[in-house]
């Protein structure tokens, strides 16, 4: 596990985004960790728009999941936020994974996978507030050799 530190504004996490995004492979899991408007979905709007996305995705808070799926972006890819979910067993009528047989997930609030969660998962945390945000990456071996920033 490899971890990387990043200071961005918010000009940065529209690159930050789109690089992360365009790394991403079928199978992949993102975990998008940080305070209620660290900038989680700001990230993920910049992963979305690089894999083809056009016009601005709302946020999954109140949908849970919002999947996307070829031809509105190249790779499938479920934008989820966990936010609202109480209980571990109401995770499964979720079928998250059943998504990642031919796409990824990018999965605000991960915390509330509580013992679920994927071995492989690239987590991504924000910190800080105002033009001061810090990202920190996690990665896990599939990660190292494609990992997009320096
Ligand atoms: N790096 C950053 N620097 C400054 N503001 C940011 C940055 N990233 C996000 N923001 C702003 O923070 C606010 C909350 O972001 P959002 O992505 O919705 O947070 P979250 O999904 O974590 O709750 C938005 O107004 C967004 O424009
Ligand atoms: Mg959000």
């Amino acid at each position: 596990m490899t971890v990387h530190r990043y200071g961005y504004t918010l000009a940065d996490a529209e690159r930050i985004g789109a690089a992360i995004g365009a790394a991403l492979q079928p199978g992949d899991v993102v975990a998008l960790e940080g305070d209620l408007g660290a900038g989680k979905t700001t990230l993920a709007r910049a992963m979305l728009k690089a894999r083809g996305l056009a016009g601005e995705a709302p946020s999954p808070t109140f949908a849970i999941v919002q999947p996307y799926a070829p031809p509105e972006v190249d790779l499938a890819i479920a934008h989820v936020d966990l936010y609202r979910i109480e209980d571990e067993s109401e995770l499964i009528e979720l079928g998250l994974d059943d998504y990642l047989v031919d796409g990824a997930l990018l999965i605000e609030w991960p915390e509330r996978l509580g013992t679920g969660g994927w071995p492989d998962t690239l987590t991504l945390t924000i910190s800080g507030s105002g033009d001061a945000r810090v990202l920190t990456a996690s990665l896990p071996p599939a990660w190292e050799a494609r990992w997009p920033l320096r």
